[in-house]
């Protein structure tokens, strides 16, 4: 939810900013704008709209041989997105520049303050408030930049990464974080700030992640000197050696990062398992799971905590814990946990999934959950973010960076270690048989090439794509394990091709959704063999019966399904437990090509934000 970057050191900071920009765009892109300064004066271009806008903007503004700069990619939060509000943001005299990732709540009451004094704003930003009020504690307390920063940051509630500079101080930026992340790229003789390492990775592998409350100054030709924004306390800095490349990141011969990550779903699954399934062997271990195991044998439940994607990654946790190791499972939705005074206790524990680490909701649930003395473990993707550090132990998904703002291969990986985890728990505890356990271990280990076999499928999806692509509603229907999987099927299609879209209990549909079905109503159904299947059947039955056009998801060799349904879209077969890995793989390149073929922008859909870092 909005990215930064910025760079300090011997080269133009331009081309570096604006590439940086480009790879953070998928954490907003309402608005952009960028500041450089090359020890005379300062340039400043912003703009409405995309990175790209605000290239042309610059090309044709603005110079852009300063060696220091600071750029930003919005998610608005505190006014509508317009030129005047885009970021950076001069203070009153203009000596001071800032860019910022978060929220000011008591901005307000700042802004009067201020206003009292003197100072005219021209934007409704939360952000031009901080920034003048930082100019105002210098002012006052005739303090360098960084106390300045520090005062001021003491004075505001909310979250933040923010990076300013000073036009008196051409060698030095400043940065904090709270809630918000921020890492520094550290070259030689130069230095890298951005919301994550995308931006410098060929520039740098060494980086410092900043915890919450803690600020940074980085000035040329010193170290990067961290303290504690509250009680001064200076901090040394862990230098993190990056595991990134390049490559993670770039698009790699497809159209867009979404269909990418949809196609390496194979080799992110295997990688999630690597080392930690030994199916030859028997052995299910996750390195964050073995000394903690206990705590989940001796639950009175678990609790999962999560948003969007990761929230029905957890649904169908619920199925899979609650099938294998009999312990009784709630999952809920991070933002609603958080504020309805939840009965937590010392005996329960709290599973977070989160790919980004970084959504607010998920992170106030675990402080939540912690202050109650519940044991908390993270599911986490990015590595080093802050619900994988706020937790109390965890298992990171290994998916590598997902771009696309609709998560694909962060779904199939969360679902494959909470499987691993269920598989564990359940062995320890006694509720798995052991020719089941084997059994489970043997067909996790061949998803990934059942994933593989479904994405072959993918021209097929294309023409059902271009039969359904004018549709205004669709449903989605699944029972079982593969409810959640409708739900996520309906999101997705949502959330990139703007077609309004509801996935429902397949059997719930005689409650309310029933009425609706007529022949202008896609339908689509999960209906590979399962326990359910018949019953599957059955309300594929009715809705052929209200003439219905039905898209069904159906097992490899199915004939009956084949017969009642006007489109299918095989899968191979597995256990019931493990068939959301594959069930979920048409849907994603369903709604895929329906979004291309309406000319929806795939990778980055209008309102969204790949990290959601606000309440
Ligand atoms: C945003 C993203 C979703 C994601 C959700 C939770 O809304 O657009 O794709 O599922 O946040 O994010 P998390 O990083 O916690 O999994």
């Amino acid at each position: 939810m909005c990215g930064i970057v910025g760079y300090i050191g011997k080269r133009e900071a331009y081309p570096i900013i604006m590439n940086g920009l480009k790879r953070l765009e998928y954490r907003g892109y309402d608005s952009a704008g960028i500041a450089l300064y090359d020890g005379t004066g300062i340039q400043l271009a912003k703009t409405k709209g995309k990175v790209s806008d605000l290239e042309a903007r610059v090309e044709a503004e603005i110079k852009t041989d300063g060696k220091l700069g600071i750029g930003h990619t919005r998610w608005a939060t505190h006014g509508v997105p317009n030129d005047i509000n885009s970021h950076p943001h001069y203070s009153n005299s203009g000596n001071l520049v800032i860019i910022h990732n978060g929220i000011i709540e008591n901005y307000a009451s700042i802004k009067k303050e201020l206003e009292n004094r003197g100072y005219k704003f021209k934007s409704d930003t939360d952000t031009e408030v901080l920034v003048n009020l930082i100019e105002e504690v210098q002012k006052v307390e005739n303090v360098k930049l960084g106390k300045a920063v520090q005062i001021a940051l003491n004075q505001v509630v909310g979250a933040y990464a923010i990076a300013l500079f000073d036009r008196n101080k051409p060698d030095e930026i400043v940065v904090a974080k709270l809630g918000s992340p921020l890492a520094i790229g550290i070259g030689e003789d130069e230095f890298f700030v951005a919301s994550d390492a995308s931006p410098f990775i060929e520039f740098t592998n060494n980086a410092i992640y900043l915890e919450d409350e803690e600020m940074a100054i980085i000035r040329l030709g010193r170290e990067v000197k961290v303290r504690k924004i509250k009680g001064d306390m200076l901090v040394d800095p862990y230098i993190q050696e990056l595991q990134l490349n390049l490559e993670q990141i770039e698009k790699g011969g497809y159209d867009h990062f979404m269909l990418k990550e949809i196609f390496e779903q194979p080799s992110v699954i295997k990688d999630t398992y690597r080392g930690r399934l030994l199916a030859d062997q028997g052995i299910v271990k996750l390195g964050g799971l073995e000394d903690h195991i206990g705590k989940f044998i001796n639950a009175n439940r678990i609790i999962i905590v999560a948003c969007g994607t990761s929230w029905h990654a957890g649904l169908v946790a619920e199925y899979i814990f609650e099938d294998l190791t009999r312990i009784p499972v709630e999952v809920e939705y991070a933002s609603e946990f958080r504020y309805r005074n939840p009965i937590i206790s010392e005996k329960d524990v709290v599973i977070a999934i989160s790919q980004s680490g970084e959504t607010a909701d998920t992170l106030a649930a675990i402080k939540l959950a912690k202050q109650h003395g519940a044991f908390v473990y993270g599911v986490c993707n990015v590595v080093g973010s802050t619900i994988s550090r706020e937790t109390h132990s965890g298992t990171y998904t290994h998916a590598g960076p997902e771009i696309g703002v609709a998560s694909t291969k962060a779904f199939t990986t969360q679902v494959t270690v909470l499987t691993m985890m269920a598989l564990r728990i359940a062995k320890e505890k006694g509720t798995i048989s052991q020719r089941d356990f084997m059994l489970h271990l043997r067909e996790l280990e061949q998803i990934p090439a059942h994933v593989e076999e479904a994405l072959k499928s993918d021209d097929k999806i294309m023409e059902i794509a271009e039969v359904f692509k004018n549709a205004k509603n669709f449903l989605y229907l699944g029972r079982g394990y593969n409810f959640p999987v409708a739900l996520e099927g309906a999101l997705k299609l949502k959330e990139i091709s703007y077609i309004h879209a509801e996935g429902y209990p397949a059997a719930e549909m005689k409650h309310g959704p029933i009425a609706l079905i007529d022949e202008q109503m896609p339908v689509v159904v999960i209906a590979v063999n399962s326990n359910h299947y018949e019953k599957v059947v059955s309300n594929i039955e009715e809705i052929r019966a209200r003439q219905g056009v039905i898209i069904a998801v159906v097992t490899e060799g199915d004939t009956t399904v084949k017969q009642l349904a006007d489109y299918i879209m095989e899968v191979p077969k597995t256990p019931e437990t493990l068939s959301p890995l594959v069930t979920t793989i048409p849907l994603q390149l369903l709604s895929y090509h329906i979004a291309v073929m309406l000319g929806r922008n795939v990778d980055q859909p209008r309102n969204l934000a790949k990290s959601v870092t606000v309440e």
